[in-house]
Protein backbone atom coordinates (compact mmCIF):
# COMPACT_ATOMS: atom_id res chain seq x y z
CA UNK A 1 0.00 0.00 0.00
CA UNK A 2 1.52 3.54 -0.88
CA UNK A 3 1.79 6.14 1.27
CA UNK A 4 -0.07 9.72 1.35
CA UNK A 5 2.56 12.32 1.62
CA UNK A 6 0.73 15.09 3.82
CA UNK A 7 3.85 17.07 4.47
CA UNK A 8 3.87 19.03 1.10
CA UNK A 9 5.15 22.29 1.36
CA UNK A 10 2.98 23.55 -1.78
CA UNK A 11 -0.48 22.67 -0.72
CA UNK A 12 -2.27 20.48 -4.12
CA UNK A 13 -6.40 20.20 -4.18
CA UNK A 14 -7.11 17.01 -2.66
CA UNK A 15 -9.35 14.33 -4.07
CA UNK A 16 -10.94 11.32 -2.66
CA UNK A 17 -12.95 8.43 -4.46
CA UNK A 18 -14.02 4.88 -3.30
CA UNK A 19 -14.97 1.67 -4.67
CA UNK A 20 -17.78 -0.07 -3.13
CA UNK A 21 -16.45 -2.20 0.14
CA UNK A 22 -16.67 -5.26 -1.18
CA UNK A 23 -18.82 -8.77 0.10
CA UNK A 24 -16.38 -11.05 1.21
CA UNK A 25 -19.12 -13.85 1.34
CA UNK A 26 -16.57 -15.22 -1.39
CA UNK A 27 -13.16 -14.17 -3.18
CA UNK A 28 -13.17 -11.16 -5.66
CA UNK A 29 -14.87 -11.98 -9.12
CA UNK A 30 -13.90 -10.40 -12.35
CA UNK A 31 -17.25 -8.12 -11.50
CA UNK A 32 -15.39 -7.16 -8.31
CA UNK A 33 -12.20 -6.24 -10.10
CA UNK A 34 -13.97 -4.00 -12.41
CA UNK A 35 -15.55 -1.29 -9.76
CA UNK A 36 -11.75 -1.20 -8.72
CA UNK A 37 -9.49 -0.71 -12.23
CA UNK A 38 -11.76 1.86 -13.10
CA UNK A 39 -11.03 3.75 -9.81
CA UNK A 40 -7.56 3.11 -10.01
CA UNK A 41 -7.13 4.80 -13.72
CA UNK A 42 -9.34 7.69 -12.29
CA UNK A 43 -7.09 8.17 -8.93
CA UNK A 44 -4.00 7.83 -11.64
CA UNK A 45 -5.44 10.39 -13.77
CA UNK A 46 -6.25 12.67 -11.13
CA UNK A 47 -2.34 12.41 -9.62
CA UNK A 48 -0.93 12.93 -12.86
CA UNK A 49 -2.96 16.29 -12.95
CA UNK A 50 -1.21 16.75 -9.79
CA UNK A 51 -4.01 16.55 -7.58
CA UNK A 52 -3.01 14.78 -4.05
CA UNK A 53 -5.41 11.77 -4.39
CA UNK A 54 -6.82 8.96 -1.92
CA UNK A 55 -7.98 5.67 -3.74
CA UNK A 56 -10.26 4.37 -0.82
CA UNK A 57 -11.24 0.70 -1.54
CA UNK A 58 -11.84 -1.98 1.28
CA UNK A 59 -14.22 -4.84 2.14
CA UNK A 60 -17.78 -4.98 3.95
CA UNK A 61 -18.02 -8.14 6.13
CA UNK A 62 -20.83 -7.72 8.38
CA UNK A 63 -24.25 -9.48 7.64
CA UNK A 64 -26.49 -12.47 7.41
CA UNK A 65 -24.96 -12.92 3.90
CA UNK A 66 -20.99 -13.17 5.32
CA UNK A 67 -21.91 -14.93 8.30
CA UNK A 68 -24.20 -17.63 6.24
CA UNK A 69 -20.97 -18.26 3.91
CA UNK A 70 -18.82 -18.44 7.06
CA UNK A 71 -21.22 -21.09 8.39
CA UNK A 72 -21.28 -23.27 5.55
CA UNK A 73 -17.24 -23.57 5.37
CA UNK A 74 -17.21 -24.62 8.90
CA UNK A 75 -15.50 -21.57 10.17
CA UNK A 76 -16.06 -18.51 12.24
CA UNK A 77 -17.09 -15.05 10.07
CA UNK A 78 -13.98 -13.50 11.34
CA UNK A 79 -11.81 -16.18 10.40
CA UNK A 80 -13.29 -16.59 7.03
CA UNK A 81 -13.44 -12.48 6.67
CA UNK A 82 -9.68 -12.50 6.73
CA UNK A 83 -9.20 -15.43 4.59
CA UNK A 84 -11.15 -13.80 2.01
CA UNK A 85 -9.76 -10.47 2.19
CA UNK A 86 -6.59 -11.40 2.02
CA UNK A 87 -7.39 -12.76 -1.49
CA UNK A 88 -9.21 -8.80 -2.63
CA UNK A 89 -5.42 -7.19 -1.25
CA UNK A 90 -3.73 -9.77 -3.34
CA UNK A 91 -5.83 -9.39 -6.22
CA UNK A 92 -5.80 -5.25 -6.14
CA UNK A 93 -1.88 -6.20 -6.57
CA UNK A 94 -1.90 -8.53 -8.97
CA UNK A 95 -4.07 -5.71 -10.95
CA UNK A 96 -1.22 -2.94 -10.16
CA UNK A 97 -4.04 -1.28 -8.11
CA UNK A 98 -2.50 1.98 -6.23
CA UNK A 99 -5.01 2.01 -3.92
CA UNK A 100 -4.26 4.46 -0.52
CA UNK A 101 -6.71 2.90 1.98
CA UNK A 102 -8.24 -0.74 2.77
CA UNK A 103 -11.11 -0.52 5.10
CA UNK A 104 -12.47 -3.07 6.71
CA UNK A 105 -15.93 -3.16 8.61
CA UNK A 106 -14.40 -5.20 11.51
CA UNK A 107 -12.16 -2.89 12.16
CA UNK A 108 -11.88 -1.71 15.88
CA UNK A 109 -11.25 1.62 14.35
CA UNK A 110 -14.91 1.31 12.14
CA UNK A 111 -16.70 0.49 15.17
CA UNK A 112 -15.84 3.44 16.84
CA UNK A 113 -16.68 5.64 13.84
CA UNK A 114 -20.22 3.82 13.60
CA UNK A 115 -20.93 4.48 17.13
CA UNK A 116 -20.38 8.16 16.79
CA UNK A 117 -22.22 8.10 13.73
CA UNK A 118 -25.11 6.40 14.90
CA UNK A 119 -24.99 8.66 18.16
CA UNK A 120 -25.24 12.13 15.77
CA UNK A 121 -28.52 10.71 14.12
CA UNK A 122 -29.72 9.82 16.75
CA UNK A 123 -29.50 12.86 18.72
CA UNK A 124 -31.47 14.42 15.17
CA UNK A 125 -34.18 12.12 16.01
CA UNK A 126 -33.95 10.49 13.14
CA UNK A 127 -34.33 6.85 14.57
CA UNK A 128 -36.91 5.17 15.85
CA UNK A 129 -38.27 1.27 16.93
CA UNK A 130 -41.27 -0.22 14.12
CA UNK A 131 -42.60 -2.83 12.25
CA UNK A 132 -40.58 -4.23 9.52
CA UNK A 133 -42.32 -6.91 7.06
CA UNK A 134 -41.35 -7.19 3.94
CA UNK A 135 -39.13 -9.85 1.59
CA UNK A 136 -35.38 -9.78 2.17
CA UNK A 137 -32.78 -10.59 -0.38
CA UNK A 138 -29.80 -12.17 1.67
CA UNK A 139 -27.71 -11.58 -1.43
CA UNK A 140 -28.45 -8.07 -2.02
CA UNK A 141 -28.66 -7.74 2.27
CA UNK A 142 -31.83 -5.78 0.95
CA UNK A 143 -36.17 -5.39 1.28
CA UNK A 144 -37.43 -6.24 -2.41
CA UNK A 145 -40.68 -4.85 -3.70
CA UNK A 146 -43.04 -7.84 -4.20
CA UNK A 147 -43.78 -6.03 -7.57
CA UNK A 148 -40.24 -6.41 -8.50
CA UNK A 149 -39.73 -10.07 -7.84
CA UNK A 150 -39.54 -12.98 -10.21
CA UNK A 151 -41.79 -16.00 -10.48
CA UNK A 152 -41.68 -18.16 -7.12
CA UNK A 153 -40.35 -15.00 -5.14
CA UNK A 154 -37.09 -15.14 -7.02
CA UNK A 155 -34.44 -11.85 -6.71
CA UNK A 156 -34.15 -10.95 -9.78
CA UNK A 157 -30.56 -10.01 -9.43
CA UNK A 158 -29.79 -13.52 -8.31
CA UNK A 159 -32.49 -15.05 -9.89
CA UNK A 160 -31.22 -18.89 -8.53
CA UNK A 161 -32.51 -17.64 -4.99
CA UNK A 162 -35.43 -16.82 -3.43
CA UNK A 163 -36.26 -13.52 -0.97
CA UNK A 164 -37.23 -14.85 2.57
CA UNK A 165 -40.15 -13.55 4.19
CA UNK A 166 -39.15 -11.20 7.68
CA UNK A 167 -41.89 -9.75 10.06
CA UNK A 168 -39.96 -8.18 12.94
CA UNK A 169 -39.28 -5.25 15.33
CA UNK A 170 -36.54 -2.90 13.50
CA UNK A 171 -34.81 0.38 13.93
CA UNK A 172 -35.92 3.19 11.33
CA UNK A 173 -34.16 5.95 9.81
CA UNK A 174 -36.45 8.95 8.92
CA UNK A 175 -35.72 8.55 5.19
CA UNK A 176 -38.46 10.59 4.54
CA UNK A 177 -37.64 13.54 6.34
CA UNK A 178 -35.15 14.02 3.79
CA UNK A 179 -37.29 14.15 0.34
CA UNK A 180 -37.04 17.64 -0.12
CA UNK A 181 -33.66 17.94 0.79
CA UNK A 182 -32.67 15.30 -1.16
CA UNK A 183 -34.82 16.37 -4.49
CA UNK A 184 -32.82 19.88 -3.83
CA UNK A 185 -29.52 18.44 -4.30
CA UNK A 186 -30.62 16.43 -7.54
CA UNK A 187 -31.99 19.46 -9.00
CA UNK A 188 -28.96 22.25 -7.75
CA UNK A 189 -25.95 19.38 -8.45
CA UNK A 190 -27.13 18.14 -11.62
CA UNK A 191 -23.92 16.26 -11.85
CA UNK A 192 -23.97 14.55 -8.53
CA UNK A 193 -25.52 11.03 -10.09
CA UNK A 194 -23.87 10.47 -13.22
CA UNK A 195 -24.72 9.03 -15.86
CA UNK A 196 -27.65 10.49 -16.98
CA UNK A 197 -29.64 7.40 -17.08
CA UNK A 198 -28.96 6.34 -14.04
CA UNK A 199 -29.90 9.77 -12.24
CA UNK A 200 -33.25 9.76 -14.23
CA UNK A 201 -34.00 6.21 -12.52
CA UNK A 202 -33.07 7.81 -9.31
CA UNK A 203 -34.88 10.82 -9.66
CA UNK A 204 -38.02 8.45 -10.33
CA UNK A 205 -37.51 6.53 -7.40
CA UNK A 206 -37.50 9.60 -4.91
CA UNK A 207 -40.51 11.25 -6.74
CA UNK A 208 -42.68 7.89 -5.33
CA UNK A 209 -42.41 9.22 -2.04
CA UNK A 210 -38.77 7.64 0.32
CA UNK A 211 -39.76 5.48 3.08
CA UNK A 212 -38.19 5.04 5.82
CA UNK A 213 -35.37 2.00 5.71
CA UNK A 214 -34.60 -0.57 8.52
CA UNK A 215 -31.15 0.06 10.10
CA UNK A 216 -31.37 -2.81 12.20
CA UNK A 217 -31.64 -6.59 12.80
CA UNK A 218 -32.84 -9.06 15.29
CA UNK A 219 -31.43 -12.56 14.83
CA UNK A 220 -28.28 -11.90 14.02
CA UNK A 221 -24.91 -11.66 15.46
CA UNK A 222 -22.88 -10.78 12.88
CA UNK A 223 -22.03 -7.25 12.83
CA UNK A 224 -22.05 -4.50 15.54
CA UNK A 225 -24.75 -3.86 18.14
CA UNK A 226 -27.19 -0.94 17.84
CA UNK A 227 -25.32 1.41 20.37
CA UNK A 228 -28.62 2.61 22.48
CA UNK A 229 -30.46 -0.93 22.05
CA UNK A 230 -27.63 -3.86 22.00
CA UNK A 231 -30.56 -6.50 21.54
CA UNK A 232 -30.47 -5.79 17.48
CA UNK A 233 -27.99 -5.75 15.41
CA UNK A 234 -26.85 -2.85 13.02
CA UNK A 235 -28.48 -3.35 9.60
CA UNK A 236 -25.34 -4.23 7.40
CA UNK A 237 -25.58 -1.35 4.92
CA UNK A 238 -25.67 1.63 7.60
CA UNK A 239 -22.56 0.12 9.04
CA UNK A 240 -21.24 -0.40 5.99
CA UNK A 241 -21.35 3.02 4.15
CA UNK A 242 -19.38 4.35 6.85
CA UNK A 243 -16.71 2.56 5.89
CA UNK A 244 -16.10 5.60 3.70
CA UNK A 245 -15.52 7.39 6.68
CA UNK A 246 -13.40 5.20 8.91
CA UNK A 247 -10.65 5.23 5.50
CA UNK A 248 -10.48 8.83 5.60
CA UNK A 249 -8.71 8.40 9.31
CA UNK A 250 -5.15 9.24 9.15
CA UNK A 251 -3.53 5.54 10.28
CA UNK A 252 -2.44 7.23 13.64
CA UNK A 253 -5.33 9.31 14.36
CA UNK A 254 -7.87 8.69 17.15
CA UNK A 255 -11.06 7.50 15.51
CA UNK A 256 -13.42 10.31 15.65
CA UNK A 257 -15.61 11.85 13.41
CA UNK A 258 -14.37 15.02 13.79
CA UNK A 259 -10.75 13.92 12.87
CA UNK A 260 -12.32 11.18 9.87
CA UNK A 261 -13.04 14.59 8.22
CA UNK A 262 -10.38 16.70 8.54
CA UNK A 263 -9.18 16.31 5.34
CA UNK A 264 -10.38 14.53 2.97
CA UNK A 265 -13.78 15.30 3.49
CA UNK A 266 -16.45 15.95 1.64
CA UNK A 267 -15.35 12.77 -0.79
CA UNK A 268 -15.28 13.47 -4.56
CA UNK A 269 -16.39 10.47 -6.08
CA UNK A 270 -18.28 7.10 -5.04
CA UNK A 271 -17.83 4.53 -7.90
CA UNK A 272 -20.10 1.76 -7.79
CA UNK A 273 -22.08 -0.32 -9.98
CA UNK A 274 -25.66 0.45 -10.97
CA UNK A 275 -27.00 -2.31 -8.32
CA UNK A 276 -26.02 -0.81 -5.11
CA UNK A 277 -27.43 2.94 -6.61
CA UNK A 278 -29.96 3.50 -4.05
CA UNK A 279 -28.29 3.04 -1.31
CA UNK A 280 -25.20 5.41 -2.22
CA UNK A 281 -27.40 8.43 -4.25
CA UNK A 282 -30.24 8.19 -1.60
CA UNK A 283 -29.95 6.24 1.12
CA UNK A 284 -26.00 7.93 2.34
CA UNK A 285 -27.02 11.53 1.21
CA UNK A 286 -29.76 11.11 3.31
CA UNK A 287 -27.64 9.99 6.43
CA UNK A 288 -24.66 12.31 5.55
CA UNK A 289 -27.56 15.45 5.89
CA UNK A 290 -29.17 14.06 9.66
CA UNK A 291 -25.50 13.29 10.91
CA UNK A 292 -24.51 17.59 10.01
CA UNK A 293 -21.66 16.41 6.97
CA UNK A 294 -21.32 18.44 4.18
CA UNK A 295 -22.17 15.85 1.43
CA UNK A 296 -20.13 13.45 -0.96
CA UNK A 297 -19.55 15.01 -4.80
CA UNK A 298 -20.88 12.85 -7.04
CA UNK A 299 -21.83 9.20 -7.25
CA UNK A 300 -21.27 7.09 -10.28
CA UNK A 301 -23.11 3.97 -11.58
CA UNK A 302 -22.03 1.92 -14.07
CA UNK A 303 -22.79 -0.81 -16.11
CA UNK A 304 -22.74 -4.89 -15.37
CA UNK A 305 -19.96 -7.12 -17.07
CA UNK A 306 -22.24 -9.81 -18.80
CA UNK A 307 -22.40 -13.00 -19.84
CA UNK A 308 -24.88 -14.00 -22.18
CA UNK A 309 -26.75 -11.05 -20.89
CA UNK A 310 -26.96 -11.69 -17.31
CA UNK A 311 -25.06 -10.28 -14.79
CA UNK A 312 -21.34 -11.88 -13.98
CA UNK A 313 -21.71 -13.28 -10.88
CA UNK A 314 -20.72 -15.99 -8.26
CA UNK A 315 -23.99 -17.03 -7.40
CA UNK A 316 -24.93 -17.29 -11.00
CA UNK A 317 -21.51 -19.62 -12.28
CA UNK A 318 -21.57 -17.06 -14.96
CA UNK A 319 -18.13 -15.29 -13.83
CA UNK A 320 -14.26 -15.66 -14.62
CA UNK A 321 -11.72 -15.53 -12.32
CA UNK A 322 -9.56 -12.56 -12.40
CA UNK A 323 -6.54 -14.78 -11.00
CA UNK A 324 -6.64 -16.84 -13.87
CA UNK A 325 -7.17 -13.90 -16.06
CA UNK A 326 -4.24 -11.97 -14.83
CA UNK A 327 -1.84 -14.90 -14.97
CA UNK A 328 -2.99 -15.97 -18.29
CA UNK A 329 -2.84 -12.60 -19.83
CA UNK A 330 -1.25 -10.14 -17.74
CA UNK A 331 -2.76 -6.78 -16.01
CA UNK A 332 -2.59 -4.49 -18.48
CA UNK A 333 -4.30 -6.07 -21.15
CA UNK A 334 -7.11 -6.62 -19.01
CA UNK A 335 -6.97 -3.32 -17.57
CA UNK A 336 -7.16 -2.03 -21.15
CA UNK A 337 -9.58 -3.86 -22.48
CA UNK A 338 -12.23 -3.67 -19.69
CA UNK A 339 -11.81 0.63 -19.94
CA UNK A 340 -11.14 0.65 -23.38
CA UNK A 341 -14.09 -1.71 -24.73
CA UNK A 342 -17.12 -1.21 -22.45
CA UNK A 343 -18.34 2.15 -22.53
CA UNK A 344 -18.06 3.14 -19.14
CA UNK A 345 -21.78 3.44 -17.84
CA UNK A 346 -23.15 0.66 -19.92
CA UNK A 347 -23.14 -2.80 -19.48
CA UNK A 348 -20.14 -5.01 -21.34
CA UNK A 349 -20.21 -8.75 -22.61
CA UNK A 350 -17.13 -10.33 -21.75
CA UNK A 351 -15.78 -12.47 -24.82
CA UNK A 352 -12.22 -13.81 -24.50
CA UNK A 353 -11.91 -13.84 -28.23
CA UNK A 354 -12.90 -10.62 -28.90
CA UNK A 355 -10.62 -9.00 -25.91
CA UNK A 356 -7.37 -11.53 -27.36
CA UNK A 357 -8.18 -9.66 -30.78
CA UNK A 358 -8.48 -6.09 -29.67
CA UNK A 359 -5.88 -6.30 -27.18
CA UNK A 360 -3.86 -7.45 -29.63
CA UNK A 361 -5.27 -5.16 -32.32
CA UNK A 362 -4.44 -1.80 -30.37
CA UNK A 363 -1.26 -2.34 -27.72
CA UNK A 364 0.87 -5.32 -29.73
CA UNK A 365 0.30 -3.88 -33.28
CA UNK A 366 -0.93 -0.13 -33.31
CA UNK A 367 1.05 1.13 -30.79
CA UNK A 368 3.98 -1.56 -29.74
CA UNK A 369 4.85 -2.09 -33.63
CA UNK A 370 4.69 1.89 -34.60
CA UNK A 371 7.56 2.65 -31.75
CA UNK A 372 9.48 -0.23 -32.41
CA UNK A 373 9.51 0.20 -35.95
CA UNK A 374 10.31 4.26 -35.53
CA UNK A 375 12.92 3.44 -33.01
CA UNK A 376 15.30 1.14 -35.06
CA UNK A 377 15.20 3.92 -37.73
CA UNK A 378 16.10 6.23 -34.99
CA UNK A 379 19.30 3.93 -34.24
CA UNK A 380 19.91 3.42 -37.56
CA UNK A 381 19.73 6.90 -38.99
CA UNK A 382 19.68 9.39 -35.43
CA UNK A 383 22.04 7.51 -33.71
CA UNK A 384 19.63 6.68 -31.18
CA UNK A 385 18.74 10.16 -30.40
CA UNK A 386 15.27 12.20 -31.04
CA UNK A 387 15.86 13.53 -34.21
CA UNK A 388 16.39 17.44 -34.45
CA UNK A 389 13.61 19.00 -36.33
CA UNK A 390 13.81 23.00 -37.90
CA UNK A 391 12.91 25.15 -35.00
CA UNK A 392 11.24 28.52 -34.81
CA UNK A 393 14.00 31.03 -34.78
CA UNK A 394 12.23 32.42 -31.27
CA UNK A 395 12.88 28.82 -30.64
CA UNK A 396 10.07 27.00 -27.79
CA UNK A 397 8.44 23.56 -28.73
CA UNK A 398 10.55 21.40 -31.21
CA UNK A 399 6.41 20.79 -32.84
CA UNK A 400 5.43 24.01 -32.89
CA UNK A 401 7.88 24.34 -35.84
CA UNK A 402 5.44 22.35 -37.94
CA UNK A 403 2.69 23.41 -39.51
CA UNK A 404 -0.90 23.71 -37.95
CA UNK A 405 -2.33 21.31 -40.63
CA UNK A 406 0.34 18.69 -40.13
CA UNK A 407 -1.72 15.32 -40.31
CA UNK A 408 -0.63 14.22 -37.00
CA UNK A 409 -0.81 17.71 -35.31
CA UNK A 410 -4.05 18.44 -36.48
CA UNK A 411 -5.08 15.33 -34.10
CA UNK A 412 -2.25 15.45 -31.17
CA UNK A 413 -2.83 18.92 -30.74
CA UNK A 414 -6.17 18.77 -29.39
CA UNK A 415 -5.73 15.49 -27.69
CA UNK A 416 -4.74 16.14 -24.72
CA UNK A 417 -7.03 18.70 -23.70
CA UNK A 418 -9.87 15.76 -25.13
CA UNK A 419 -8.49 12.78 -23.17
CA UNK A 420 -8.68 15.05 -20.06
CA UNK A 421 -12.25 15.71 -20.48
CA UNK A 422 -13.13 12.60 -21.14
CA UNK A 423 -11.55 11.22 -17.82
CA UNK A 424 -13.17 13.57 -15.80
CA UNK A 425 -16.28 12.41 -17.15
CA UNK A 426 -14.85 9.09 -16.62
CA UNK A 427 -15.49 8.05 -20.49
CA UNK A 428 -12.57 5.80 -20.08
CA UNK A 429 -13.18 4.67 -23.96
CA UNK A 430 -13.59 7.68 -25.66
CA UNK A 431 -9.87 8.70 -23.67
CA UNK A 432 -8.29 5.33 -24.72
CA UNK A 433 -10.04 5.70 -28.85
CA UNK A 434 -9.00 9.25 -29.05
CA UNK A 435 -4.96 8.01 -28.35
CA UNK A 436 -5.58 5.14 -30.44
CA UNK A 437 -6.96 7.45 -33.34
CA UNK A 438 -3.71 9.18 -32.93
CA UNK A 439 -1.59 5.91 -33.27
CA UNK A 440 -3.65 5.28 -36.19
CA UNK A 441 -2.72 8.27 -38.30
CA UNK A 442 0.72 7.42 -37.21
CA UNK A 443 0.87 4.39 -38.80
CA UNK A 444 -0.80 5.53 -41.84
CA UNK A 445 1.60 8.61 -41.81
CA UNK A 446 5.18 6.15 -41.50
CA UNK A 447 3.50 3.81 -44.77
CA UNK A 448 2.95 6.89 -46.60
CA UNK A 449 6.23 8.61 -45.77
CA UNK A 450 8.62 5.59 -46.19
CA UNK A 451 11.02 7.89 -44.33
CA UNK A 452 13.34 4.73 -44.84
CA UNK A 453 13.07 5.57 -48.73
CA UNK A 454 13.65 9.75 -47.69
CA UNK A 455 16.72 8.76 -46.27
CA UNK A 456 18.51 6.35 -48.39
CA UNK A 457 17.89 9.19 -51.01
CA UNK A 458 19.86 11.82 -48.82
CA UNK A 459 16.31 13.42 -47.52
CA UNK A 460 17.76 14.00 -44.42
CA UNK A 461 15.79 16.52 -43.02
CA UNK A 462 12.27 15.19 -44.54
CA UNK A 463 13.28 11.69 -43.01
CA UNK A 464 13.79 12.93 -39.20
CA UNK A 465 11.01 14.94 -39.63
CA UNK A 466 8.85 12.23 -40.23
CA UNK A 467 10.45 9.98 -37.42
CA UNK A 468 10.06 13.12 -34.75
CA UNK A 469 6.33 13.49 -34.92
CA UNK A 470 5.69 9.83 -34.93
CA UNK A 471 7.58 9.37 -32.04
CA UNK A 472 5.90 12.76 -30.71
CA UNK A 473 2.95 10.71 -31.05
CA UNK A 474 3.74 8.05 -29.76
CA UNK A 475 5.01 9.90 -26.76
CA UNK A 476 1.89 11.48 -26.17
CA UNK A 477 -0.60 8.46 -26.64
CA UNK A 478 1.62 6.73 -23.58
CA UNK A 479 1.84 9.68 -21.57
CA UNK A 480 -2.68 10.14 -21.77
CA UNK A 481 -2.88 6.45 -21.86
CA UNK A 482 -0.75 5.75 -18.72
CA UNK A 483 -3.80 5.81 -16.31
CA UNK A 484 -4.71 2.41 -18.60
CA UNK A 485 -1.97 0.87 -19.06
CA UNK A 486 1.17 2.14 -16.71
CA UNK A 487 3.58 -0.60 -17.18
CA UNK A 488 3.20 0.15 -20.90
CA UNK A 489 3.55 3.62 -21.03
CA UNK A 490 6.62 3.42 -18.43
CA UNK A 491 8.66 0.82 -21.19
CA UNK A 492 7.66 3.18 -23.80
CA UNK A 493 8.37 6.49 -22.15
CA UNK A 494 11.86 4.89 -20.95
CA UNK A 495 12.16 3.88 -24.69
CA UNK A 496 12.25 7.32 -26.00
CA UNK A 497 14.63 8.67 -23.17
CA UNK A 498 12.60 9.71 -20.14
CA UNK A 499 12.99 8.52 -16.39
CA UNK A 500 9.60 7.89 -15.05
CA UNK A 501 7.76 5.03 -13.87
CA UNK A 502 4.22 5.78 -14.14
CA UNK A 503 3.60 3.11 -11.23
CA UNK A 504 5.98 5.28 -8.86
CA UNK A 505 4.64 8.25 -7.87
CA UNK A 506 7.74 9.58 -6.83
CA UNK A 507 8.95 9.31 -11.01
CA UNK A 508 5.49 10.91 -11.80
CA UNK A 509 5.91 14.15 -9.62
CA UNK A 510 9.67 14.86 -10.95
CA UNK A 511 8.72 14.92 -14.48
CA UNK A 512 7.29 18.08 -16.16
CA UNK A 513 3.96 18.82 -14.94
CA UNK A 514 0.52 17.24 -16.98
CA UNK A 515 0.26 20.68 -18.81
CA UNK A 516 3.55 20.08 -20.54
CA UNK A 517 3.60 16.01 -21.06
CA UNK A 518 -0.21 16.01 -22.53
CA UNK A 519 0.90 18.87 -24.90
CA UNK A 520 1.73 18.29 -28.63
CA UNK A 521 5.64 18.93 -28.82
CA UNK A 522 6.81 18.14 -25.69
CA UNK A 523 9.88 15.38 -26.38
CA UNK A 524 13.00 17.06 -26.67
CA UNK A 525 15.16 16.71 -29.69
CA UNK A 526 18.15 15.41 -29.35
CA UNK A 527 17.22 13.07 -26.28
CA UNK A 528 19.15 9.34 -25.89
CA UNK A 529 16.49 7.26 -26.65
CA UNK A 530 16.55 3.54 -25.10
CA UNK A 531 16.70 -0.32 -26.88
CA UNK A 532 14.26 -1.07 -29.26
CA UNK A 533 12.02 -3.37 -27.36
CA UNK A 534 8.94 -4.62 -28.07
CA UNK A 535 6.37 -2.84 -25.42
CA UNK A 536 3.88 -5.34 -25.17
CA UNK A 537 4.04 -9.24 -26.27
CA UNK A 538 0.97 -10.59 -28.56
CA UNK A 539 -1.58 -12.31 -26.46
CA UNK A 540 -2.48 -15.95 -27.44
CA UNK A 541 -5.76 -17.75 -26.03
CA UNK A 542 -5.64 -19.44 -23.02
CA UNK A 543 -9.30 -20.64 -22.87
CA UNK A 544 -9.40 -19.32 -19.36
CA UNK A 545 -11.72 -21.50 -17.19
CA UNK A 546 -15.34 -20.45 -15.72
CA UNK A 547 -14.56 -19.88 -11.58
CA UNK A 548 -16.39 -22.17 -9.61
CA UNK A 549 -19.43 -22.03 -8.50
CA UNK A 550 -20.01 -20.27 -5.02
N1 LIG B 1 -20.96 -4.60 -0.02
C1 LIG B 1 -21.72 -3.90 -0.98
C2 LIG B 1 -21.18 -2.50 -1.18
C3 LIG B 1 -21.10 -1.67 0.05
S1 LIG B 1 -20.41 -0.12 -0.27
C4 LIG B 1 -20.48 0.66 1.17
C5 LIG B 1 -21.70 -4.65 -2.32
N2 LIG B 1 -20.70 -5.48 -2.50
S2 LIG B 1 -20.51 -6.44 -3.78
O1 LIG B 1 -19.28 -7.14 -3.56
O2 LIG B 1 -21.68 -7.25 -3.95
O3 LIG B 1 -20.46 -5.54 -5.02
C6 LIG B 1 -19.46 -4.59 -5.12
C7 LIG B 1 -19.43 -3.95 -6.46
O4 LIG B 1 -19.11 -4.89 -7.46
C8 LIG B 1 -20.75 -3.31 -6.84
O5 LIG B 1 -20.50 -2.00 -7.31
C9 LIG B 1 -21.23 -4.18 -7.96
O6 LIG B 1 -21.97 -3.44 -8.89
C10 LIG B 1 -19.91 -4.63 -8.55
N3 LIG B 1 -20.14 -5.81 -9.37
C11 LIG B 1 -20.47 -7.07 -8.96
N4 LIG B 1 -20.71 -7.84 -10.06
C12 LIG B 1 -20.54 -7.09 -11.18
C13 LIG B 1 -20.51 -7.34 -12.54
N5 LIG B 1 -20.82 -8.51 -13.05
N6 LIG B 1 -20.13 -6.33 -13.36
C14 LIG B 1 -19.70 -5.12 -12.89
N7 LIG B 1 -19.71 -4.85 -11.60
C15 LIG B 1 -20.34 -5.73 -10.74
O7 LIG B 1 -22.59 -4.44 -3.11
Amino acid sequence: MSSVNKNSVQKSPTFALTTPLYYVNDVPHIGSAYTTLAADAIARFQRLQGYEVLLITGTDEHGQKIQRAAASRGQSPQAHCDTIVARFAELWDCLNIQYDRFSRTTSDRHHAIVKAFFQRVWERGDIYLGRQQGWYCVSCEEFKEERDLLSEKRCPLHPNQVVEWRDEQNYFFRLSKYQTQLEQLYAEQPGFIQPESRRNEVLSFVQQGLQDFSISRVNLDWGFPVPTDPSHTLYVWFDALLGYVTALLEPDAEPTLENAIAHWWPINLHLIGKDILRFHAVYWPAMQLSAGLPLSRQVFGHGFLTKDGQKMGKSLGNTLDPFQLVAAYGSEALRYYFLKEIEFGRDGDFSEVRFINIVNADLANDLGNLLNRVLKLACRYCEQRVPAIAQRPEGGMAASALPADHPLGAIAAPLGQQVQQAYSQLAFSDACNACLRLVQAGNKFIDEQAPWQLYKQGQTAQANAVLYVILESVRLAAYLLSPVIPTTSTKIYQQLGFAVDFNDRTTVAAIAPFAQHAKWGCLPPGQALGEPEPVFRRLERQDVAPAPVA
